[in-house]
């Protein structure tokens, strides 16, 4: 079927989300309730909190996404959900929910793959064809795949040690901002002069396609330390020249890392002339300006989905449901939700020494 009908389920992280999406890349409806909430008073997301809630408003989200759509059930094509990776609680609240849906409306059952709802969302927006290159940027992940087909990915590189967003929230709370990290640290950097304060730009100009920015958190640390001593806070010029050294860092590496994966990926597939980022820090303004001037000077072109599809949603995961359904990928009951689920499993561990061709 070349235009199927499906209802998206997301619950590995902290939003609660539905949606439905059809074959001709409709979103009929969709929610995203944000936990942060919840969350904020511990600095970060706790596990325990996210499952117990995606469990307390995952039915009334999907009900009220039914009725917005002006859907019943019956007229579905399949139920998908993400069957990982991410915290198992929560996966395991959605994938019930979904096999439940499915099992009594006798409908299909497709567990998603997170991070190919991340990569498939460029076909979804902007109708993206394959072969494509992605950089995959959030709080849980910092990855640079090609994007060859649908269940097929080759990975170019990994952080190995923190992710993109996490250097953000890490940061982010060093300097006293709130939680989530990355837009208090965008927020700050507005105000801010990237070039009063020198951070380290770990791997940069290396070979191969890896990240690590631990030894960017260590290098903040000590500035904040060398201006404040342990207990005083910083001033907000210090607070916002930090933010902005640190946005800068990182746009810095990111950019550097992703040079390298285009040269690469052109030499393996001369077709690619498309960049996609996803994930929450594609929202990142600074980011999004130093890829462009990348793409510019590479002879790509830049797809970055608006920022409410490139953090986490269900859009994303109905319509690789979609993608999936149309290939004839659906999966049994007897699916176990994965707490760890690389899109590539042939990749080379990351060991910050490039990758093997
Ligand atoms: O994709 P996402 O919503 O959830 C995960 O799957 O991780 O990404 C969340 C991450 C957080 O680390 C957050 O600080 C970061 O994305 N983020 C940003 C921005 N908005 C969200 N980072 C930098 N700049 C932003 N504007
Ligand atoms: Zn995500």
């Amino acid at each position: 079927m070349t235009n199927p009908l499906i209802l998206g389920i997301e619950t590995s992280c902290d939003e609660t989300a539905a949606a439905i999406v059809d074959g001709e890349r409709r979103i009929r409806a969709e929610r995203v309730l944000s936990q942060l909430a919840e969350h904020r008073p511990y600095g970060g997301v706790v596990p325990e909190i996210a499952a117990r809630s995606h469990l307390d408003h995952l039915d009334r989200l999907i009900a009220e996404t039914m009725k917005a759509a002006g859907l019943e059930f019956a007229a579905l094509d399949a139920i998908a959900a993400t069957g990982g990776p991410g915290l198992i609680g929560g996966v395991i609240v959605g994938v019930m929910t979904g096999k439940a849906i499915a099992a009594v409306h006798g409908k299909p059952f497709i567990a998603v793959n997170h991070l190919e709802g991340h990569a498939l969302t460029a076909r979804l927006t902007d109708d993206v064809a394959f072969p494509y290159l992605l950089l995959l940027v959030s709080g849980g992940h910092c990855q640079l795949l090609i994007v060859e087909d649908v269940g097929r990915y080759r990975r170019l590189g990994t952080t190995v040690d923190d992710a993109a967003g996490e250097a953000f929230d890490k940061g982010a709370k060093l300097l006293g901002l709130g939680f989530p990290g990355g837009p208090a640290v965008e927020q700050a950097a507005r105000a801010g002069n990237p070039k009063r304060f020198d951070l380290p730009r770990p791997m940069l100009g290396r070979e191969g396609c890896d990240f690590s920015f631990s030894g960017l958190k260590t290098a903040l640390r000590h500035r904040v330390i060398g201006l404040t001593g342990e207990s005083a806070e910083l001033g907000p010029r210090d607070r916002s020249d930090l933010a902005a050294a640190l946005q800068s860092a990182i746009a810095d590496c990111l950019a550097d890392r992703t040079r390298n994966a285009i040269a690469l990926a052109c030499a393996r597939h001369p077709q690619i002339d498309t960049l996609v980022v996803a994930g929450g820090v594609a929202a990142n303004g600074a980011i999004r300006a130093s890829l462009k001037t990348l793409c510019e000077d590479t002879g790509l072109r830049l797809i970055a989905p608006p920022p409410r599809l490139c953090t986490d949603n269900a859009a994303m995961i109905a319509w690789a449901g979609v993608e999936r359904f149309r290939k004839g990928l659906t999966d049994g009951f007897d699916f176990a939700p994965r707490p760890r689920w690389p899109l590539d499993p042939e990749a080379p561990r990351a060991i910050g020494a490039g990758v093997k061709a």
